[in-house]
């Protein structure tokens, strides 16, 4: 069966097809473009006049590359939430058109849970994780208990690749800042005091950012100030998930969001998994950040569990919770 996913929650617009059969996944193509304001943080309207743009020449893209005509699209899947209104609005319209116009079904899915169902489905290992869901509006630690995917840790400010990006915009640093932090970071080892803070399982980044922004206006070297940043942060990371970890029993973890593209968090995360004689996952980049990839094997898992949706029901929401999915395509 071949679905077509449309992402489109944030800044990044996504075409991706997958093929699927029984609980394996096959990814035929995973087509991004990303709206990069010129200054500033993201305006929603302004990202979803950039996937209006974008989103019909990415769908012909996706299907070439695939090597299929679209009349062999057996269904269709798009992020119904959590995000930006106008965003989301954009994806879930080009969806229900797709839908009409092929005659095919269509699925709305919980972008949370589609990143992590595609670390699952690419790695046939990965069964049963704990995912750390670390990308610039999303902070979660999130892992499957009694019959949805329930939120045990997150943020409560704001996500960690914004404060990343927040912290090299007061830098005048390009956005996304969050590759370059990493680069000066590895400039560096001496470690510079900063604000932990992590509430049981929940997280905190706030007093952090403003920390490292005021270590910068008093001229500390921008290296140490980066390896600090990261240090901090992803200890903290790590520990939330540990604690999940331990609460949950389970004995593997994945990554998922574009920080996670970071190796210190890969190896932070990584060696905590060790030590505890777990299991450490993480897909290809492509798939941890925002895709249409992920989207189209949720909802290719979904329908073939069973769930059936009209055009009447893929009203967006822009606060759909991780734990409003129903999984009936789990034990
Ligand atoms: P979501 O809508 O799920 O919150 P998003 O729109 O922020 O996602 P992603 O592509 O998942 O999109 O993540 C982007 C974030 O990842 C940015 O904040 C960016 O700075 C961060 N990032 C990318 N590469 C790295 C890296 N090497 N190290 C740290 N952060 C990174
Ligand atoms: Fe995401």
């Amino acid at each position: 069966m071949i679905t077509l996913g449309i992402e489109g929650t944030a800044h990044s617009i996504g075409i991706g097809i997958v093929k699927g059969r029984n609980d394996s996944c096959s990814v035929l193509s995973n087509m991004i473009r990303t709206y990069r304001p010129e200054k500033g943080g993201i305006h929603p309207r302004e990202a979803a006049n950039h996937h209006v743009t974008y989103i019909a020449e990415l769908i012909k893209e996706a299907l070439q590359q695939a090597h299929i005509p679209a009349q062999d699209v057996d269904l269709i899947s798009f992020s119904q939430g959590p995000g930006l209104g106008p965003c989301l609005r954009t994806a879930a319209t080009a969806a229900r058109a797709l839908s009409l116009k092929l005659h095919k079904p269509i699925i709305g899915v919980n972008h949370c849970v589609a990143h992590l169902e595609i670390g699952r489905g690419v790695l046939p290992e990965c069964t049963d994780p704990v995912l750390l869901y670390t990308s610039g509006a999303n902070t979660q630690v999130i892992a499957f208990a009694e019959g949805k995917y329930r939120v045990f840790g997150e943020t409560l400010d704001i996500g960690i690749g914004n404060c990343l990006d927040k912290f090299g915009r007061s830098l005048q640093m390009p956005f996304p800042s969050g590759p370059r932090i990493e680069q000066l970071a590895k400039k560096s080892t001496n470690y510079l005091e900063l604000p932990y803070s992590v509430k049981g399982m929940d997280i905190a980044f706030s007093g952090l950012l403003t920390a490292a922004i005021h270590y910068h206006k008093n001229n500390k070297p921008l290296g140490d100030i980066c390896y600090s940043l990261q240090e901090t942060a992803f200890a903290a990371l790590t520990e939330i998930t540990e604690r999940a970890m331990a609460h949950t029993e389970k004995q593997q973890v994945l990554l998922g969001g574009g920080v996670a593209a970071n190796q210190r968090l890969r190896d932070m995360v990584s060696i905590m998994a060790n030590e505890r004689g777990a299991r450490f996952f993480v897909p290809e980049k492509s798939l941890c950040v925002d895709n249409g990839a992920m989207i189209a094997w949720l909802g290719y898992i979904m329908y073939q569990s069973g769930v059936r949706m009209e055009i009447d029901d893929t009203i967006i929401n822009q606060r759909f919770r991780t734990d409003q999915v129903e999984v009936i395509w789990r034990d």
